[in-house]
């Protein structure tokens, strides 16, 4: 064990579609770029595409770890990693989705637990349902970017997760509103969003992210804000990543 310490956060929405996955992986090509070791648990488990987006092969996803944990067999989470590259690791959701209802739910805590021994973040992507799965997962990790963009109804989703938070006193989390999705769609302002939800919004990816031809990216399992021009062309957002990255970081020592 390395015994790293280091910080989990998890991207949710109770609704799909919204971008919680490219921006998971696009949070872990900033790790990169802050020299901090990463590991992206896929937590979606029916419908996971963190192995796809990074275009990887693997031998081993979360049904094999908990089925050694089932059999006293576990050895530590280093064994059922991919490694993508010199600092980013993947641990995919079951290959085959009949085995993902038998991932027993309170083996979420140690995986991201053991993980962060081992690394110095843990980026852990979801699926939207409102699960043990998920809840697992959001009462394990540091910290939680409620991801929505600016269709009504995504907004309406978020404010009822914000209202399911307050009534269960749920404090760890930060609202990331995603403008990159649907550049032509801006149906409401910052104010009026704020209003709706009732809270405030914290990170603001632009509409100048939008990427036309993204598929072709996932496809080829190119980390877009590992693209050599990335922080030029898209200068705004990347910052917005890297603040996203330094408030976890550091953010919660002060907080
Ligand atoms: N920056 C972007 N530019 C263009 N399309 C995007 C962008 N971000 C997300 N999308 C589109 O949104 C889709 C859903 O994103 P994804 O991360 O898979 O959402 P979720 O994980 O929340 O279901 C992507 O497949 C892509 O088509
Ligand atoms: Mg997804």
């Amino acid at each position: 064990m390395k015994n790293k310490n280091g910080v989990s956060m998890c991207l949710f929405s109770t609704k799909g579609g919204v971008g919680k996955t490219i921006n998971t992986m696009n949070l872990a090509g900033i790790c990169e770029h802050l020299d901090k070791s990463v590991l992206v648990i896929d937590f979606d488990l029916y419908t996971g595409d963190i192995a796809t987006y990074a275009n990887k092969k693997f031998k081993k996803d979360l049904y094999d770890l908990a089925l050694d944990l089932d059999h006293h067999k576990y050895n530590g989470i280093i064994n059922y990693v991919t490694k993508v590259d010199e600092y980013i690791d993947i641990l995919p959701a079951p290959i085959d989705p009949r085995y993902s209802s038998k991932i027993n739910h309170n083996y979420i805590n140690k995986v991201i637990k053991d993980a962060k021994e081992e690394y110095d973040v843990v980026l852990c992507d979801t699926n939207h349902a409102l699960n043990e799965i998920s809840l697992s997962v959001l009462d394990s990790v540091d910290r939680c970017i409620l991801v929505t963009t600016n269709d009504p109804l995504d907004i309406k989703s978020l404010s009822t997760i914000i209202s399911i938070f307050k009534d269960n006193e749920y404090k760890n989390y930060k609202i990331l509103l995603n403008n990159s999705r649907d550049p032509f769609k801006d149906y409401f302002t910052l104010f009026d969003i704020k209003k709706i939800i009732k809270h405030n919004i914290d990170y603001t990816l632009s509409n100048e992210l939008y990427i036309k031809d993204i598929e072709n990216y996932i496809m080829d399992g190119l980390i877009i804000t590992l693209q050599t021009k990335f922080p030029t062309l898209y200068m705004k957002d990347y910052r917005v990543y890297l603040t996203m990255i330094t408030d976890m970081l550091e953010g919660d020592k002060n907080e």
